[in-house]
């Protein structure tokens, strides 16, 4: 990685050395008053890529051509489409193939995975997550647990950060998974988590909460196509992501869901099922008694939209030609220049104005970077969004920024730093 400089000349040349450079090209960058934006919000909607329109055309297209013969007919039937998104989401998601259904969407996802994964029985019926989690986690959590018949605030457990810290410390959650390990029914994480921007050791938290004698889940999107992932190595059970986020596949994009290969066979598992999860060679027959497909697809309910997968796989077509190994090297540089950058930005004012709250070890942490803002958060964000700056605000006083390798540039973060520095001083 070397040592970095904090001038606009070493930016650039880490970005004429960058052997990716060249994608930035390939996806359509936000342009306000006639100014290319410094996108830093691809933890939030990835950008569009250019090929994205003709996706969709595509689709189209087979569908003008032949109707519903589209799913069988043409240069590229729609019924074997799901196996070109599981592919390449393989290396990402650090999975087997069949391990992977793209389907529905993330929060309808972690219903479903609640309905097989989550089995109180008797007094094991607790679950275990983090304090301030996304919402729409706790409300599922919340709702699932009621469903139930069951008391939220009895049954879940949530671990919070020690008073003074941001972050969750690791051995606070293993420590709570032992204390509780006579009582637990399911682990349920985010892999990073969406304020902090803290990433989790999905490994370690799977093995303790599988001693105990519990199922382990994560909610991946904001992991999903940002840090390497090896889920089935690491034997988690399950887990679910969205594709708008770093996987670039658009507002509201089809989810995805791994689902360990030991549960394929398990005639046992509850589940709630659709046409769509059914056998395929025996799909067509309508016939009484569900018999799912051998595999995470059959956890499918409905027949899925093809507009949704075409543009999943637009985005995914551009993870394989660039490598997912050459993204995450990126990913590791880009992200040490930015907190290289950041750790001088303090020095500037006579005051700290701004607590970094994302974990500073690289193990700890994706492409975000949230800053807790001390004083003046508001006009700060403010400044930066006028430059042309896209970063996100979190109440109360959070801005977060993720550039990401497919797209940002060294040059712009380092453009970013400057900007910072100019108006913490
Ligand atoms: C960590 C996390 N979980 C769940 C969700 C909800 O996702 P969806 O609206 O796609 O169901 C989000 C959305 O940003 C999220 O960041």
């Amino acid at each position: 990685m070397g040592s970095f400089e904090n001038t606009r000349t070493f930016a650039r040349q880490l970005d004429q050395q960058d052997p990716l450079k060249e994608f930035r090209q390939q996806f359509i960058i936000p342009v306000v008053g006639g100014k290319e934006q410094i996108y830093f919000l691809g933890n939030s909607l990835g950008l569009q890529p250019k090929t994205a329109e003709a996706a969709i055309k595509e689709i189209m297209l087979q569908w003008s051509g032949y109707g519903v013969e589209g799913f069988f007919k043409g240069d590229k039937p729609w019924m074997d489409y799901h196996d070109q998104l599981t592919q390449p989401l393989s290396k990402i998601i650090g999975a087997l193939p069949q391990e992977i259904s793209v389907m529905n969407q993330l929060t309808v996802n972690l219903h479903l995975m609640m309905v097989s994964f989550y089995q109180p029985r008797g007094k094991r019926n607790k679950i275990i997550c983090e304090a301030k989690a996304f919402p729409s986690d706790q409300y599922m959590f919340e709702t699932h647990v009621k469903h139930y018949g069951f008391d939220p605030q009895e049954i879940i457990i949530e671990v919070s950060p020690r008073k003074g810290e941001h972050t969750i410390r690791v051995e606070d959650i293993l420590q709570t998974i032992e204390e509780h390990k006579e009582e637990l029914a399911l682990v349920f994480w985010g892999g990073i988590n969406y304020y902090t921007g803290q990433l989790f050791d999905i490994k370690t938290i799977t093995h303790a909460a599988q001693k105990a004698g519990a199922k382990v889940g994560f909610d991946l999107a904001h992991a999903a196509g940002n840090v390497p992932l090896q889920l089935h190595q690491w034997n988690v059970d399950f887990a679910c992501w969205c594709s708008y986020k770093y996987l670039n596949a658009g507002p509201g994009a089809v989810g995805g869901v791994y689902i360990h290969e030991r549960f394929h066979q398990d005639a046992g598992i509850p589940r709630f099922a659709g046409w769509w999860g059914y056998d395929k060679a025996t799909r067509f027959k309508m016939e009484k008694g569900f018999k799912p497909i051998q595999g995470a697809e059959g956890w499918q309910l409905s027949t899925p939209s093809f507009l949704m997968y075409a543009l999943h796989k637009a985005s995914l077509d551009i993870f394989e030609a660039a490598g997912w190994d050459a993204l995450q090297r990126k990913q590791q540089q880009l992200n040490a220049y930015l907190w290289f950058l950041l750790g001088e930005v303090n020095k500037a004012g006579k005051e700290t104005i701004i607590e970094f709250i994302t974990p500073q070890n690289k193990e700890e942490r994706g492409s975000q970077l949230s800053m807790l803002m001390l004083q003046r958060g508001r006009e700060i964000f403010d400044a930066l969004s006028k430059a042309g700056v896209m970063v996100d605000w979190r109440e109360p006083n959070v801005i977060r920024l993720a550039p990401v390798p497919l797209y940002n540039t060294y040059e712009e973060v380092w453009q970013f730093a400057d900007m910072l520095h100019g108006l913490v001083k």
